[in-house]
């Protein structure tokens, strides 16, 4: 892609303090850039640090969370300074739907106040502009204007879903964050619910990063993966090339996995589990489930590192360091 990134994640981490006394890497040290209209999929196993990173990008970790690393938006550093620094853009510049976004609406309440109250928390809109925007909104995504009025039991589950949608684009961001957007939605549901997410990137220039296990889904929606391991980035590039020529194991085995009967969830097929962060691995994370590991796989940690422009691998195959 060129021109200039609307955000930029550079060696990201994120711990949690553990009842124990002892701490979870959740995040060990992730970089990606994503540009204005670009949809950039998340994958990889359940653990693996999707929601976490990305609820990093928002500011919305809880206190038992620490930080570490630089998160650029339009160039700026915007996570340096905690709270503070993060708190102007959330919503505005980067919004979020949630994982189960669907089911957080307040079922006593109408879907349009709902989504009012969200602008009016933010100074975008008030009062009868208010309205007239979530009208806009819910257009946007495909819902009449006049539904606004509606209790969230009158909709369905994929109008709930846009509804979503549109209360995350309240305050116009240019970067949304959808975690595992379709689970839960039939199958032609989900589809519309892409083509939705397609069709804002497109119409608004939106930049969008798209979590699920569902690979195939990504290949239909994103221009680009990151494959996360054991809160690394395994491997991150254009997802024609990570299917025809994957440079990392786990992303050639992940990718040879097939879905279930359901398509919601992914088979891994991959021996094994993925290890436990409360203590560092040593080594290579991925080695114990790996059909190609060398002899220093054991004991060095292979560097996240660029093999082609837009394409990064953490593997010490082929690697000449
Ligand atoms: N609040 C927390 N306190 C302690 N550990 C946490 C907390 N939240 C997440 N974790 C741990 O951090 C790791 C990453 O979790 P995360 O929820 O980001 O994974 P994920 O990739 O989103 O998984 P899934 O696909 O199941 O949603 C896991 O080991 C998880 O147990
Ligand atoms: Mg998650």
């Amino acid at each position: 892609m060129s021109g200039a990134p609307v955000i930029s994640v550079e060696d990201l981490h994120v711990w949690f303090d553990l009842a124990d006394g002892g701490e979870l890497h959740a995040v060990r040290g992730i970089s990606f850039d994503l540009h204005p209209g670009e949809r950039l999929g998340l994958v990889g196993e359940s653990g693996c640090g999707k929601t976490t990173a990305i609820l990093a990008l928002m500011g919305l970790l809880p206190a038992s969370a620490s930080v570490r690393g630089r998160v650029l938006l339009e160039g700026s550093e915007i996570m340096a300074g905690g709270e503070d620094t993060i708190s102007p853009h959330r919503w505005k510049d980067v919004a979020m739907v949630f994982q189960g976004a669907m089911n957080a609406f307040n079922p006593v309440q109408r879907v349009g106040k709902q989504i009012a109250e969200a602008m009016e928390l933010h100074g975008t809109a008030t009062g009868r502009s208010a309205r007239l925007r979530v009208a806009e909104l819910l257009e946007l995504v495909g819902i009449a204007g006049e539904r606004q009025d509606r209790f969230p039991h009158e909709f369905s589950g994929g109008m709930r879903q846009r509804a979503a949608i549109a209360m995350a684009l309240a305050c116009d961001p240019k970067v949304l964050l959808a975690d595992e957007p379709t689970t839960a939605l039939d199958v032609m549901v989900q589809a519309q619910i892409l083509e939705l997410l397609v069709s804002l990137t497109r119409d608004l220039g939106l930049a969008l990063i798209l979590i699920t296990h569902d690979l195939p889904l990504i290949a239909q929606v994103c221009d680009r993966a990151a494959v996360m391991y054991a809160g690394e980035i395994a491997e991150i590039g254009t997802v024609h090339d990570l299917y025809a020529d994957p440079r990392h194991p786990y992303t050639r085995l992940l990718f040879a996995a097939t879905p279930d009967i359901y398509g919601d969830d992914l088979v891994v097929s991959i021996p094994g589990s993925p290890p436990r962060l409360d203590h560092e691995p040593v080594g290579c994370p991925f080695r114990p489930r790996c059909d190609a590991f060398l002899e220093r796989c054991d004991t060095v940690a292979p560097r996240f590192r660029t093999v082609a422009p837009g394409r990064s691998v953490t593997c010490h195959n082929g690697d000449p360091a």
